[in-house]
């Protein structure tokens, strides 16, 4: 016969005269902090344990963020929530995040000093339009970013379904200065020895990626904002490829609200419709961060 343990109530068991346990502040959705990479005095990556209930679609945004200081009058805390796009793909067991640094950034001042083994709060509930269930089939996947906005990118691109769904990808980064263009460069190196990538799509996946990378304000191979060198013809001569139309080309655009406005118009020039997961069409836009 199988002995029955009892099954005890720890705070029954406490008698009257034990002092009560020190009250915890209960954080719900609490992820630790495994990785940490700094770029520049402005931009770092980190990862962290990725809940096991979360799902999500590569290029999807969340809530992350750090418990805010108590407040002076009544001592209580509130998570310090912003939004962050993914930058891991969908099958990652952890999540990774590529973020800015903003010196008096209520979030970034205090983020960008989180280590290994530290806490972050996830809220898990993703959301967002740069998804491939926005577009239509197409033949050729733009995607255009400038900073931080290449984070969602960084996940669409280790997505085997990009590389199902296109016979070509184009990444173009513009940022200010050089130093600002390495995480995405190492991610897209980093893809040569995907191994996922290589059993899933083949040795050949490799050679669907274009990377067109540029600066504004130092000196690198390509100088220039990427809409001026699409508008002078440059950037198509560059690649080979004919200018964008809605027959072949789908687009997705990630970069300040300035960049984000005259790409849309120059697409829209060029003939494509702006996409939503509940209606499909030829680009979609989202802002990678908040003016
Ligand atoms: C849909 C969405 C997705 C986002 N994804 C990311 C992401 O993946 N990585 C990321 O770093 N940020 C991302 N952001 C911005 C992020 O939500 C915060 O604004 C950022 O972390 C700064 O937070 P903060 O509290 O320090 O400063 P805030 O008070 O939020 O911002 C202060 C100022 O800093 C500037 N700023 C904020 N974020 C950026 C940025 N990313 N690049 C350049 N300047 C910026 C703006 O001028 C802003 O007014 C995203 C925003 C949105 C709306
Ligand atoms: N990056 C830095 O070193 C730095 C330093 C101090 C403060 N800041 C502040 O941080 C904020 C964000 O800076 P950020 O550099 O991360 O992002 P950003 O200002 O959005 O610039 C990122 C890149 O986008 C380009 N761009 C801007 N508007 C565009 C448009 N309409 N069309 C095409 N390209 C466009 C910029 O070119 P241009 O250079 O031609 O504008 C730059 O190369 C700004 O408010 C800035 O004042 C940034």
């Amino acid at each position: 016969m199988t002995e029955m343990t009892p099954v005890t109530d720890a705070t029954a068991a406490q008698t009257p005269t034990q002092p009560p346990a020190p009250r915890k502040i209960a954080v719900p959705d609490t992820q630790t902090v495994t990785q940490v990479t700094h770029y520049t005095d402005r931009l770092f990556s980190f990862r962290c344990t990725r809940p096991a209930s979360l799902r999500f679609r590569s290029g999807e945004f969340v809530m992350i963020g750090l418990m805010g200081d108590p407040d002076p009058k009544t001592g209580k805390q509130k998570p310090l929530l912003r939004a962050y796009s993914i930058a891991s793909p969908s099958w990652d067991e952890e999540l990774e995040f590529y973020s800015i640094k903003v010196p008096d950034g209520p979030l970034t001042a205090r983020l960008q000093h989180i280590a290994v083994g530290d806490q972050i709060i996830l809220r898990p509930k993703p959301v967002g339009t740069l998804v491939h269930d926005a577009l239509l089939p197409g033949k050729r996947l733009w995607l255009f970013a400038t900073g931080t906005g290449f984070a969602p990118f960084s996940s669409l691109l280790r997505e085997p379904q990009t590389y199902e769904d296109y016979d070509e990808i184009i990444i173009t980064h513009t940022c200010r200065e050089v130093g600002e263009l390495t995480y995405g460069r190492d991610i897209i190196e980093s893809l040569k020895t995907d191994e996922l990538l290589t059993e899933v799509i083949g040795d050949g996946f490799w050679s669907k990626i274009r990377y067109y990378p540029t600066t504004t304000r130092e000196e690198s191979p390509k100088m220039g904002r990427i809409t001026d060198l699409m508008r002078s013809g440059e950037a198509f001569s560059d690649l080979g490829v004919p200018v964008l139309t809605p027959e072949t080309d789908r687009a997705m655009i990630c970069g300040n609200l300035a960049f984000n406005l005259e790409l849309k118009e120059m697409l829209e020039g060029y003939g494509l419709v702006e996409g939503a997961n509940s209606d499909p069409k030829h680009y979609v836009v989202e802002k990678a961060f908040l003016d």
